[in-house]
């Protein structure tokens, strides 16, 4: 059977375009989207991540800002930042990059952001909303996945869904997206018996277990459709999915790459969700 490999960088890439032409719009309003990325501590995956997601709003023309914090700093320090980028009108997008250092509680940032400015969609408001069916902001990465799944032509109404992890930011959000399009969804983790028994019955895998090569061919459908959440880095720098996709590909009949596949679309959509902050924030001029 012959694997379709979806092209997330060429999805992102249209949808970065139609992002850059509405940017263009509003500031010949006058109005610039804004982003503030803050990262706390010296994680390198976040710097990298950060710096790409500082690269895509130059390159879309928004205002972002990075504000760094050492990994030492106290709770208390982040909250009062967080406070201060809510009140600041020419910023539109809050986004707190995880991980956290032990000491400052990302039960007590997420929630500190306005939830107006919650380009994650984390905040217990947004993430409530999206659970009613009614989502006002969607979390970047399982926005990007739906984003791929409809580029793919493909209808989920009936499918059985079936999502390994259950994170707050990636494979809970997800499941709530898959159910809303009428999927039969099944949520896994590191708990879940027979693994294996259950991702072989899914029309759609959704791998964000944070494990390297976790999901073999032997654990796939013959022609489901998968998407690889995963972005696992080896010492040497080579970046590798939560599915093997040389065994995988020979029996997925659709497959996300990694990378080029979701994580281009979680930069893209954390764009989108800055501009529809814009909109949230300034509906009298928008
Ligand atoms: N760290 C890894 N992925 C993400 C994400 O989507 N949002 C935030 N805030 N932090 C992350």
């Amino acid at each position: 059977m012959s694997c379709q490999i979806i092209d997330g960088k060429a999805v992102a890439q249209k949808i970065r375009e139609e992002i850059k032409k509405k940017t263009g719009e509003l500031k010949k309003r006058g109005i610039t989207p804004g982003l503030a990325v803050v990262l706390v501590g010296d994680d390198p995956a976040s710097h990298i991540y950060v710096g790409l997601k500082e690269k895509a709003c130059r390159e879309v023309g928004f205002y972002s800002e990075i504000i760094k914090l050492p990994a030492g700093a106290a709770e208390e320090e982040v909250l009062k930042l967080v406070e201060e980028l809510n009140k600041r009108p020419e910023i539109h997008g809050i986004l707190v990059q995880l991980p956290l250092p032990k000491q400052v509680r990302e039960e007590i940032i997420i929630p500190s952001v306005d939830p107006g400015k919650d380009v994650d969609g984390s905040h217990p408001f947004n993430m409530g909303r999206l659970f009613m069916g009614r989502p006002r902001v969607i979390p970047c990465t399982p926005y990007g996945c739906m984003k791929l799944i409809e580029s793919a032509g493909y209808d989920l109404s009936g499918k059985h869904a079936v999502v390994v992890g259950r994170s707050n930011i990636v494979g809970k959000p997800m499941a709530a997206l898959l159910l809303s399009r009428n999927a039969t969804v099944t949520i896994c983790h590191s708990h879940t018996r027979n693994l294996g028994t259950i991702t072989r019955e899914a029309d759609v895998l959704v791998a964000a277990a944070g494990k390297a090569n976790f999901i073999r061919g032997e654990m796939i459908k013959p022609g489901a459709l998968v998407l690889d959440v995963g972005i696992n880095r080896f010492p040497g720098g080579k970046v590798v999915g939560d599915v093997d996709f040389s065994s995988a590909s020979r029996v997925a009949g659709m497959l996300t790459p990694v990378p080029g596949g979701v994580g281009p679309m979680t930069v893209a959509m954390l764009l989108m969700n800055t501009l529809k902050a814009v909109e949230n924030n300034c509906e009298d001029v928008c």
